[in-house]
Order: structure tokens, then sequence, then C-alpha cells
């Protein structure tokens, strides 16, 4: 049972504040979108890989030096175009996917640093369960913050960090964002949505490290973690 992998990155990266779309940003020397696919290309359960892509930076996309790393085997697909908001590129991902595809990992394009191992134990568990997450425990306490006044300090035990990659079954996945889509609500990220549904979603301890590059900032300490351990996608099998 393989699993098919959309990798998101038709964002603009508005807050990374790039002369680029955050995608092609360089990151130690290689797109940022580069990094995730060789994330995930090193697993070995993932037989294909579908870049989700702005239509407006298909020339940025065809620009990439793409090595055998992520070209392997012909399972990088040709790019898909997605939408305004994220929920409509995953679900122009799906849609590209064949019909005896029953598992679909959803990746970040903005989570370059991505291990292998990780994306391994996740579709392990999704292939189980039908949908699983990776998600690290939060450190910081947390606040419930209203009119800048403390409301309540929940119970930090319960409080995990979603991150990416999210493997679900193609078709709960389908009928989750088709639910949410018909009710004019946009998810926050995929399992939100088969929450919506009342449907269980497993979480698997990450790597904390796993960082979303959202600010320009977090460029830096990604170009830091990669100068000490090296591309994660590089670890072979
Ligand atoms: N994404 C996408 N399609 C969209 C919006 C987001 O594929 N319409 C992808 C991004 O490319 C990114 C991931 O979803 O890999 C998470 O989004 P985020 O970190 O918010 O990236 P951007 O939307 O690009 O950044 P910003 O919100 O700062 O513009
Ligand atoms: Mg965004």
């Amino acid at each position: 049972m393989s699993v098919a992998a959309l990798v998101l990155a038709a964002g603009r990266g508005e807050r990374l504040g790039h002369t680029l779309p955050k995608a092609y940003v360089p990151l130690a020397g290689s797109p940022i979108l580069l990094h995730a696919l060789r994330g995930l290309a090193a697993v070995d359960g993932i037989y294909r890989l579908t870049p989700v892509i702005a239509a407006a930076d298909l020339a940025h996309f065809r620009k990439l030096p793409f090595g055998p790393q992520e070209a392997q085997a012909d399972r990088l697909t040709e790019p898909v175009f997605g939408g305004v908001e994220r929920q409509e590129s995953v679900r122009a991902g799906l849609e590209s996917l064949p019909a005896d595809c029953r598992f679909v990992a959803v990746h970040d394009a903005a989570r370059p640093l991505v291990r292998p191992e990780a994306v391994r134990r996740v579709i392990e568990v999704a292939r189980q369960k039908g949908a699983a997450l990776l998600a690290s425990p939060v450190s910081d306490t947390l606040k419930r913050v209203r009119e800048g006044v403390v409301v309540e300090t929940p119970r930090r035990s319960e409080f995990w960090a979603a991150q990416t990659p999210q493997v679900f079954a193609v078709d709960l996945l389908r009928e989750a964002l088709d639910a949410a889509t018909r009710s004019g609500r946009q998810a926050t990220d995929d399992a939100q949505a088969v929450e919506w549904l009342g449907r269980s979603v497993a979480v698997v301890e990450g790597d904390p490290d796993n960082l979303k590059l959202t600010h320009p900032g977090d460029l830096e300490v990604a170009e830091a973690w990669l100068a000490r351990h090296g591309c994660p996608g590089a670890i072979s099998d």
C-alpha cells in the first residue's frame, strides 16, 4: 500500500518578506522546495511526489536544479497548480492523484528540515488508523488571552504543536475537505477538516526541529541547523 505525497508550495511567503516566493528562496544553497522534496524522496514508501505550486511561479519551478535525489525512479510528477487558500491547494493536489492511490501525505514546502525517519513513522501509523499527523509537545506555558488579559492557563501536557506531513486515507481527506468547502470553512491544517467530520487523527511525535519557515529569522535558524546536521533528505534508507 503505497503513499502519494503532495508538497504544498503555492503560498506567497508574504511574512518571509523575500523578493522570491517562499518555496524558491535559497536555503544553504538550495531552494526551500527542493529541501522539502528531498526529505520525502528519501522515504521508500512514497511512490509519487507531486509539487503543488502557484501558476504564477511556473518559471521559477522550471529553473529548479532537480537532482537524482528528488527525481529518482520517475516518482516526481509534473507540478499541479494550487489555489488562493491552502485548502484549495490541497484539493487541487488530491484531484491529481490516480484513482488507485489509497494514502496521501500532505507536506508544507515551508518545512524543509523534515526528517525521513519521522515521515516513515507517521505513514506507518496512518496506514493503521486512517489519519495521523506529526506533532511535538509544546514547552512554553500557554495562556488564553482576551483583550490583553489572561483568562486561563490550560494544562500544558495536553498541547502539541502540529507539523506536517499529515497522512490520510485519500477518501477520508477528500470527504473532509469537500465537507469543509461546502460549509464555507477553511481548516488551519488538513487534520482539522478530518476532526470536523468527527473522525480521530492519531498523533505521532515528530522532531521539534521540523521548523516551519515563516519569518525572516527562521531562515537563519534553518541555515544554522543545516550547517550542523546536513540535509536530512541526504540520509539514505
Ligand atoms: N500554501 C499553498 N497554497 C496556498 C497557501 C499556502 O500551497 N494558497 C502552502 C505554502 O506554500 C506553505 C504551506 O502551505 O508551504 C504553509 O503555508 P504558510 O507557511 O502560511 O506559507 P505562505 O502562505 O507561503 O506564507 P505567508 O502566509 O506568509 O504568505
Ligand atoms: Mg500562508
